[in-house]
């Protein structure tokens, strides 16, 4: 087994994630969607599977994140956790589900363990969701917080480009992380960031930090499948590296199929009955 498959671990939990950051032991997360994505990433041995609500974007083709309802999630995220043996899931807590009630928080999160059978929920933002995280750790739901570049408040910034490059929210961040690591979030994801600056939190910070366009110097990573694999094409920014080129390889056995239909070639002799 290569070096870094060494520690086998039967099932990732968040307990085994801390013990990863402790001996740095680098954490790998992806996001997925679907029963069949899952089960791949599961058994090519990713730790963490994310159902992002970027899967207002990749899976339903939505601008922004902001549109995917709590119901959508919860079929995302329950077929993944049938393709799922060994990996922690992790689900997003989309918009307007939690933001400015802690009550509606802690209900939504309850409805994603429930239905769904996931093992966590990630919720974006700092002090401002303090009172939501802190209901639903009381009822003993793992979060994972987000902080740094939060898609679902795209129309506060207004653009997609690095946070917290200024000092200001360069603090900001800081106090944020600590008061969620405080109130007992299990890890915590920073987007978009400078590496410094989450080199920086990597360090202040027990629970782990994954990243995603936030460097080298934290705890892990996280990309979106569909990114990592070329399937979207127009996403290039510079954090994200591309292990393939799916689009492509889709449309050429496509075209090849619609080819053999066309030319009669497909079904031949020995693909009937
Ligand atoms: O929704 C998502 O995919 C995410 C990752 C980009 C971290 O939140």
């Amino acid at each position: 087994m290569s070096a870094y498959l060494e520690s086998n671990y039967r099932k990732i939990t968040t307990h085994v994630l801390n013990g990863m950051k402790h001996r740095g032991e680098k954490i790998s997360m992806l996001t997925a969607y679907d029963y069949s994505m899952a089960t791949l990433l599961d058994s090519a041995g990713i730790d963490v599977i994310l159902v992002g609500d970027s899967a207002s974007n990749v899976m339903a083709g939505h601008k922004t994140t902001l549109p995917i309802t709590l119901d959508q999630m919860i079929y995302h995220a329950s077929s993944v956790m049938r393709g799922v043996e060994r990996a922690l899931v992790v689900v997003d807590l989309p918009f307007g589900t939690y933001q400015g009630n802690s009550k509606e928080a802690l209900h939504s999160s309850i409805r994603i363990m429930k239905e769904s059978g996931a093992n966590a929920i990630k919720m974006e933002g700092g002090e401002e969701i303090l009172e939501s995280i802190n209901r639903i750790l009381s009822a003993g739901i793992p979060v994972m917080g987000h902080l740094g570049l939060t898609p679902q408040s795209i129309h506060k910034f207004g653009t997609y480009v690095v946070r917290a490059k200024e000092d200001a929210e360069a603090e900001q961040l800081i106090s944020d992380a600590i008061k969620l690591e405080k109130a007992g979030c299990f890890a915590l994801v920073l987007e978009k960031i400078p590496a410094e600056l989450a080199k920086k939190v990597q360090s202040m910070l027990k629970i782990p930090v994954i990243g995603i366009g936030a460097g080298m110097h934290v705890d892990g990573q996280v990309l979106v499948l569909h990114d990592m694999l070329g399937i979207t094409q127009k996403f290039s920014p510079r954090f994200l590296r591309r292990y393939h080129n799916l689009s492509e390889e889709i449309k050429g056995s496509v075209q090849a199929y619609i080819k053999d239909v066309k030319t009669g070639d497909f079904p031949n002799e020995r693909e009937q009955y």
